[in-house]
């Protein structure tokens, strides 16, 4: 049996984009496509906008990479704009969605544990996505994601979405945050009712644990706010963001 070098993990439909220009994807046949995916939810300004075209040129003309061991003037100042126009305090730069999701959940555990609690588990909900790391597929109760790939890492209970009561009943001394999409983006673009996202944050705060959002698919003005959570009324205490 022969493989591509493209592992082909994706159905890949025949449609072969090698350009795009705003909304539209060019293929390599020249056929064109208005583009409505979007990558899944990435380019939010469209293809080839030329202030983010300059922007991208400018940086790799300037400086690819440092260490973490050197400051960072720019990463400064993209930190201190984030601080500025959200709730954050601090912000942790990851390369991906996934990566973001996976930084919320060591950051909601070494919060407990440096506390010098041993709460760990995450609850996160059906039909949840949140990236295909290790962590992030044991995050998700869909099997599709599992297979192949046990064991699983611990830690994680899974409960209905938009079911507050069942989200109550999954609580232990144990629990160290919700992991919540206030919009499910690949569960079907299922946005989570009010009173089921207060409720978590009225939660949270009673038995003493973090919310975190996953607001990779839904956040970054998608809901016409900034963040999703922003019109849910509440502020969590850990967001990832990416793709847009
Ligand atoms: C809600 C959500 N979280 C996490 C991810 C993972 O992001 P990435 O593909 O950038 O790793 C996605 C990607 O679709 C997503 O929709």
């Amino acid at each position: 049996m022969t493989i591509t070098p493209l592992m082909p993990v994706y159905p890949r439909c025949g449609f072969r984009p090698v350009r795009g220009e705003g909304a539209w994807l060019i293929s390599e046949d020249g056929s064109r496509a208005l583009d409505f995916a979007s990558g899944i939810a990435v380019n939010l300004l469209g293809h080839g906008h030329p202030h983010l075209t300059k922007a991208i040129q400018d940086q790799a003309a300037t400086l690819m990479h440092v260490s973490n061991l050197y400051g960072s003037p720019q990463g400064e100042k993209f930190a201190q704009r984030m601080v500025d126009t959200t709730f954050a305090d601090t912000i942790f730069y990851t390369n991906s969605g996934a990566e973001a999701v996976e930084c919320a959940i060591k950051t909601a555990r070494a919060y407990h544990q440096s506390a010098g609690s041993d709460r760990f588990e995450i609850i996160t909900f059906k039909n949840a996505f949140h990236g295909r790391t290790m962590a992030t597929i044991s995050a998700s109760n869909q099997e599709k994601m599992h297979h192949g790939f046990s064991p699983l890492l611990a830690g994680f209970k899974y409960v209905e979405f938009d079911d507050l009561e069942a989200a109550e009943a999954a609580i232990t001394d144990k629990t160290a945050a919700f992991l919540v999409e206030p919009i499910q983006g690949e569960g079907g673009v299922r946005p989570a009712s009010e009173a089921f996202m207060r409720g978590l944050r009225d939660l949270a705060d009673k038995y003493g644990f973090l919310l975190a959002l996953d607001e990779v698919q839904c956040g970054v003005a998608r809901t016409g706010a900034l963040y999703a959570h922003e019109l849910y009324g509440i502020t969590p205490d850990i967001l990832a963001t990416a793709k847009g």
